[in-house]
């Protein structure tokens, strides 16, 4: 994200970003596990992207919340993800797990903010040493 383009980072509404996560995470699939997770994410142009956990009787294939929002991202439109949030279903504040953080962070880079127990953090602090994109080019 490029701070000239994006939205201005102090007019982040993170309580609609989380209403929309608690709205996604009511859709949740989650009989094996009975825990419902909503992902929701502000997009540089706007727009709000959201997703929830979808578990299978084959349990290892389980997609994450955040699996549904990236799809939705590029669904809709594509474009960089500025600003996330999770819930569980106590509608309490809940961490990507680390694939999570790695697939957010292809659509998201350094730069994506992540609601935390202790207020937002880039993606820079929750998956330090990334691997990704950049890595491939400079490889290649
Ligand atoms: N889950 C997510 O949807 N996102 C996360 O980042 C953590 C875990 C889901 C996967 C599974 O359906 C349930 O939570 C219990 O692990």
């Amino acid at each position: 994200m490029h701070l000239t383009s994006g939205p201005d980072l102090m007019s982040i509404d993170w309580a609609a970003l989380k209403a929309e996560a608690v709205r996604a995470m009511g859709h949740a699939y989650a009989p094996y596990s009975k825990f419902p997770v909503g992902a929701a994410a502000l997009v540089d142009d706007g727009r709000i992207v959201s997703g929830c956990n979808v578990e299978n009787a084959s349990y290892g294939i389980g997609l994450c919340a955040e699996c549904g929002l990236v799809s939705a991202l590029q669904a809709t439109g594509g474009g960089r993800l500025v600003a996330f949030t999770c819930v569980d279903g106590h509608e309490e504040l809940l961490m990507p797990c680390g694939r999570c953080r790695q697939l957010l962070y292809e659509f998201g880079g350094p730069e994506l903010l992540l609601e935390t127990v202790d207020g937002p953090k880039p993606m820079s602090e929750i998956l330090p040493y990334a691997f990704g994109p950049e890595n491939l080019s400079r490889g290649a």
